[in-house]
């Protein structure tokens, strides 16, 4: 199944685009679900139609669904959740706070990504269009299940041999209340599982991000930034729509002239920015584009030459290249600025710092022995050396990307 998340910058024209996408989608017989994952659901307001959390139709080949986050989490992971209220409270935690901090972190945009997963599963679909949040909600979401596996796969087993072998003698000895023995272990399978199918979908050959800008600064530079830290996250972006661009019969219009001049100009900068990806233009409309009807003339206008659910731009992954007795790990990272770049390795991993954002990858084991020789960033692909590892250095190496 194909999946695009749109993401952006607040107000710039996510929750239309993706509204649109879906329906000019539909139009054209795929069988399409658009996802509100935006906690300020609006898509129900831009379809003109009352939403829930049970997909529901729009048009022939069109659903729709707004995912209650909260309550999947109380749904999937409740017994936990409870478990740790109770274990909160009795360290003498107010109530409410408690249950704030038993969501824990990232919780509510996970239950989102499972919930998506769930109906790509469902095989009822051809395409599914994600309405996210704000970029840095979005990089949170998608970069979740990269972080969460990693965090999970330490504490799930040992939570569940805490609940299992060792709770009736940690009872006698702990003084805090311990959880009912199948509780880790229900959540260690929904979780685990989860996680791990959802990381595999993020990154796999179906799913793109598309960044929606409109024709500003600011607005471009947050999204030039998502494309560099989804590329770390080897999530990849198929386009950039380019929104809210004003007709070419304004050029012609004394107070709009130096307008659609400037506009003109972030056009072009916005294609090199981006560049290979293409960058999709919607008009600036006369109204708010809000009701079916003015979704399907946006989605023709966006989609005039493209299919809204094609693959529109083939994104790099990391991939390893021998160089003589050396290998070299080349990673794509669009925009990124070298300043701001940190590699260093520690045993079989590579973690790579870009601005505020850290991946670990796990190397493959005849890479994981060598060390790490220079890394080096160029025309938007970091390049990390190794080469063979010297007894003088211990298992820990670091460089600093030049
Ligand atoms: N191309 C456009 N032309 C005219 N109005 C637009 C266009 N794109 C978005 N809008 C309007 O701008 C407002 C914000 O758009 P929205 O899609 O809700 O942004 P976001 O989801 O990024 O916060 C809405 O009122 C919407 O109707
Ligand atoms: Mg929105």
């Amino acid at each position: 199944m194909r999946l695009v998340l749109y993401t952006g910058k607040g107000g710039v024209g996510k929750t239309t685009t993706a509204a649109a996408t879906g329906v000019r989608a539909a139009e054209l017989g795929r069988r399409t679900l658009l996802v509100s994952a935006d906690s300020a659901h609006s898509l129900g307001d831009v379809l003109d139609r009352r939403l829930g959390s049970e997909p529901q139709r729009v048009t022939e080949c069109l659903d729709a669904v707004e995912v209650d986050a909260r309550a999947e989490l109380v749904r999937k992971w409740g017994a936990a959740r409870e478990f740790l209220v109770e274990l909160f409270t009795h360290q003498g935690m107010d109530a409410v706070v408690a249950e704030e901090l038993a969501l824990l972190p990232g919780a509510e945009e996970i239950m989102t990504l499972l919930a998506v997963e769930e109906y790509a599963r469902s095989g009822e679909y051809d395409f599914t269009v994600v309405d996210c949040a704000p970029t840095d909600a979005t990089l949170r979401l998608v970069t979740l299940p990269d972080v969460a596996n990693r965090a999970l796969k330490i504490l799930l087993p040992l939570m569940g041999a805490l609940a299992g072998v060792a709770v009736p003698v940690a009872r006698a000895v702990v003084s805090f209340p311990l959880p009912e023995g199948d509780v880790f272990r229900e959540a260690d399978r929904l979780l685990l599982r989860g996680m791990r199918d959802l990381g595999s979908r993020l990154t796999g050959p179906e799913t793109s991000v598309r960044m929606v800008v409109t024709p500003e600064r600011m607005v471009v530079e947050e999204s030039r930034r998502a494309h560099t830290e989804l590329s770390l996250f080897e999530i990849g972006c198929d386009a950039v729509v380019l929104n809210r661009l004003l007709p070419e019969q304004a050029s012609g219009e004394a107070f709009f002239k130096d307008w659609y001049r400037v506009q003109t100009e972030r056009r072009r900068e916005v294609e090199e920015l981006f560049a290979p990806l293409p960058v999709l233009s919607a008009p600036l409309q006369r109204d708010e584009v809000t009701g079916i009807d003015a979704l399907r003339a946006h989605g023709r206008a966006l989609f005039s030459k493209v299919d809204p659910d094609a693959l529109l731009c083939e994104a790099d992954r990391i991939r390893y290249e021998r160089c003589g007795a050396e290998v070299e790990a080349v990673v794509p990272l669009p925009g990124a600025e070298s300043d701001k770049l940190d590699v260093v390795k520690v045993e079989d991993e590579l973690t790579i710092t870009c601005g505020l954002r850290r991946r670990s990858i796990v190397l493959p084991r005849r890479v994981a022995a060598l060390d790490v020789s220079s890394a080096k960033l160029h025309d938007g692909f970091l390049r990390v050396r190794f080469e063979s590892a010297t007894p003088a250095e211990g298992a820990m190496s670091a460089k600093r990307a030049k």
